[in-house]
């Protein structure tokens, strides 16, 4: 996106996918325009950041956090910290041993950050989570008192209705997929296998209020490239594609599978019931990583998409909904699992040698079918933008803001940046400068005080 790749090195060492070398912290940081003084709490989100300098992919990184904290129209502090894993002290740390034991306390804990009863959680999903404090600091992995065995996703998903925070994981090695919620209170008080033909990489599921959804999709784990070094995921033209469909406190006996046309879909947008069907709308790859080992070839075509699935008739219907590549897609927390009318993106232009090109941030309203791009500024990008309601909005309105942060290529430069989400055209409410880049990144959230 900024600087145009060397065969040298790799774009996720270049321009704004570089690490930054330091932890910094700035307090009391210069506002332009103002920020709405409802917004009390800490902005935070994750970016891969390799301790050693270098990584032999994007997703490989140290995971470090950029956060940034909000108080009555003030900005209080930024700061970056990596989370302490066991690699900041052995890079090179193994994590299957010679009898094939995994330690999932080995983690990057650079996917995602997020918070459920009052934890807030760095996340991977090859591990366990990692236990951060407001203040950045980590406080030690957890396997939920020695009862989470397997992997533990980086997208879980917390019920606004119940409290409950749902999640799976998956392995190279049986079992493939173990399904797992979390009681309102923190404690994991289900994990159950889920039988799936083979060992997938699911990055992604998505919950309604009743069901728990699986994407069981071809990018198929592949020993062969592992014990070769190489990145073990590729595409199968073989293995076929199906969403199970699993009551949320149900086993694997009662996951209804449907067949989808074969893609990979790294990121849902929402799911929700309607009218005797389970609704699910994605980020759509027709196809990802054709060639064994080499993650930059063939992504395919990126669009948004919308599957029905029929519960009663086992039918599916599949339709684009917007042709344009999007990424990085967020709805209101509020709205996890229920209808959505708004759904925010990024949106990326068809991957060019494995490097996601981003543009602006993108608003599709649902209902009409109408979208709002906001686009930065020149040489300006924005990773991963967060919708925070305004106090008293309903729930399903775009009443509320979209934040993120934003490297400006031309001076090397990073802001957090606030919109109004009711109009994505406008200028930016609220721009805070940073005292360092913030590295191109994955995902976030926004943790309010209250
Ligand atoms: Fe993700």
């Amino acid at each position: 996106m900024s600087t145009a790749p060397t065969e040298e090195i790799p774009f996720h060492l270049q321009g704004n996918f570089a690490p930054v070398d330091r932890e910094v912290e700035a307090t009391d940081l210069p506002v332009q325009g103002a920020l709405p003084p409802e917004l009390c709490g800490l902005y935070v989100r994750q970016a891969p950041n390799p301790v050693t300098g270098v990584s032999p992919h994007w997703f490989m990184g140290d995971g470090m956090l950029h956060g940034i904290r909000i108080e009555n129209g003030r900005a209080v502090w930024y700061r970056n910290r990596y989370v302490q894993t066991p690699y900041l002290e052995n890079p090179d740390a193994e994590r299957i041993s010679d009898t094939g034991e995994f330690d999932r306390t080995l983690s990057k804990a650079n996917t995602h950050v997020l918070r459920h009863h009052g934890r807030i959680l760095a996340l991977e999903e090859g591990s366990f989570p990692y236990v951060v404090n407001g203040e950045l600091e980590t406080q030690g992995c957890t396997d939920f008192d020695g009862r989470l065995r397997s992997a533990f996703s980086a997208h879980p998903k917390i019920c606004p209705k119940t409290g409950e925070m749902l999640s799976f994981g998956y392995g190279q090695l049986p079992p493939y997929l173990t399904y797992l919620r979390v009681s309102p209170e923190g404690e994991l008080v289900q994990a159950t296998e889920i039988e799936v033909p083979g060992p997938t990489m699911m990055h992604d599921f998505a919950i309604t209020e009743s069901y728990a959804l699986f994407l069981d999709l071809p990018v198929v784990f592949s020993l062969e490239d592992a014990m070769k070094g190489l990145m073990p995921f590729a595409w199968s033209d073989d293995y076929g594609a199906r969403i199970g469909v699993m009551p949320r406190t149900g086993g694997n006996a009662d996951v209804k599978w449907f067949e989808v046309e074969p893609c990979y879909i790294f990121h849902t947008v929402n799911a929700y019931e309607e009218a005797g069907r389970v609704v699910l709308d994605a980020c759509h790859n027709t196809e990802l990583w054709r060639k064994a080992g080499d993650m930059t070839s063939g992504d395919g075509k990126l669009s948004l998409r919308r599957f029905q699935l029929d519960l009663a008739s086992g039918s599916v219907k599949e339709e684009t909904l917007d042709e344009r590549g999007m990424e990085f897609p967020r709805v209101a927390d509020a709205l996890v699992g229920q209808k959505h009318r708004f759904a925010f993106t990024l949106r990326i232009d068809p991957m060019n040698e494995g490097e996601p090109a981003f543009r602006g941030a993108l608003k599709t309203d649902f209902r009409t079918g109408r979208s709002e791009l906001h686009e930065y500024g020149e040489g300006r990008a924005s990773g991963e933008a967060v919708f925070v309601p305004a106090a008293g909005s309903d729930p399903g309105s775009d009443e509320g803001y979209v934040m993120s942060y934003v490297y400006d290529e031309n001076t090397h430069e990073s802001e957090f940046v606030v919109l109004d989400a009711t109009d994505m055209t406008k200028d930016a409410i609220a721009r805070v400068k940073l005292p360092q880049r913030v590295p191109n990144g994955f995902h976030g959230s926004w943790i309010p005080d209250a």
